[in-house]
């Protein structure tokens, strides 16, 4: 595998999951694989889980890890050509790239959407750079319009705790304070498509996703109507993606929370959300305490989704 992304990039949904099954059985029986390698990860943001589990992952592969965050103690760097570096950045990312390439056999990126620009995030500017200039395999640890490894720790913790062959599993837009990107939800629901569980994305109006995610997709505004009898409650809040306010948090309105009442409706459901959360905000104190919330579970899944990935990186060079 040269680069992971997408979920097209992880081939066929059963095969993937039987590699996670095996990487969860079997940590530390690819050693030697990642003997000499060594895995560079880059953050462009913040991150608890995808740092960590990630550096778990390719430590229980052997290898050797750097992880660089860019915007601490690293050169300021210029994403576009043709600029006249007169300002504050002091290095170009088109020689940095390679130059940290150099250093590495394997490059995690994490990039968020600057929610400034849509055509900047959705072409997926910086990610692609990386894929381009680096000579190297390059996954996403969260880009501006994806975050594929939470999506797969996310199937796979599906996989786990299902009940039903085809469970329900309900996407649901909830509450927050600060305008967020629309990869967690654009990413899980492009996954989700790619199951034969019965999806359902419930939202605000005004909140639709890119339908490159979402055609095909029922889309719920009836939000008691969407949790009906569902099996998997996933929150997620995100900005709003049509013009003219990409980026724009237009509602907060607090009556998307999850909370007890509303997963009454369900059908004794699971809560997930990628983390981190605000309480509260997105769902109650009740809702995440509860037995059934699998937030836990689903965040120490991310040590499996890495490591296969990871593990299939280093096959191929
Ligand atoms: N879910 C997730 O990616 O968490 P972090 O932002 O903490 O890495």
């Amino acid at each position: 595998m040269k680069k992971f992304t997408c979920v097209q990039d992880i081939g066929p949904l059963d095969i993937a999951l039987a590699k996670a099954a095996e990487v969860k059985a079997n940590p530390f029986s690819d050693q030697i694989l990642g003997k000499n390698k060594t895995l560079l990860m880059i953050f462009f943001n913040s991150s608890l889980r995808t740092r960590l589990s990630t550096q778990k992952a390719a430590l229980n592969l052997g290898m050797n890890v750097i992880v660089l965050d860019i915007n601490q103690g690293a050169w300021k760097l210029e994403t576009e050509r043709g600029v006249i570096m007169d300002g504050d950045k002091s290095e170009h990312i088109l020689e940095a790239i390679p130059v940290m390439a150099s250093y590495c056999d394997i490059i995690g990126v994490r990039s968020f959407a600057r929610l400034e620009d849509k055509a900047f995030d959705y072409n997926e500017t910086i990610l692609n750079q990386f894929i381009e200039y680096s000579g190297k395999p390059v996954f996403s640890m969260e880009a501006a319009t994806r975050h594929p490894l939470q999506s797969f720790a996310d199937l796979i913790t599906i996989e786990e705790y299902k009940k039903v062959e085809r469970p329900k599993v309900v996407l649901t837009w909830a509450p927050h304070p600060k305008a967020l990107p629309q990869a967690v939800p654009n990413s899980f629901a492009e996954w989700m498509r790619e199951t034969d569980y019965e999806f359902v994305i419930t939202h605000p109006e005004g909140y639709e996703l890119s339908e490159d995610f979402t055609k095909g997709v029922r889309i719920e505004y009836d939000i008691e109507a969407a949790y009906k009898d569902a099996d998997f409650i996933y929150a997620k809040n995100w900005s709003k993606f049509n013009d003219p306010d990409y980026g724009k948090v237009v509602n907060i309105d607090r009556s998307w929370m999850v909370d007890e009442k509303k997963m009454q409706l369900t059908r004794n459901a699971k809560f997930m959300h990628c983390l981190p959360v605000r309480r509260n905000m997105i769902v109650s104190d009740d809702v995440i305490e509860s037995k059934d919330s699998i937030v836990i579970p689903e965040a120490a899944n991310r040590v499996v989704s890495a490591q296969v990935v990871i593990r299939e990186m280093l096959k191929s060079i």
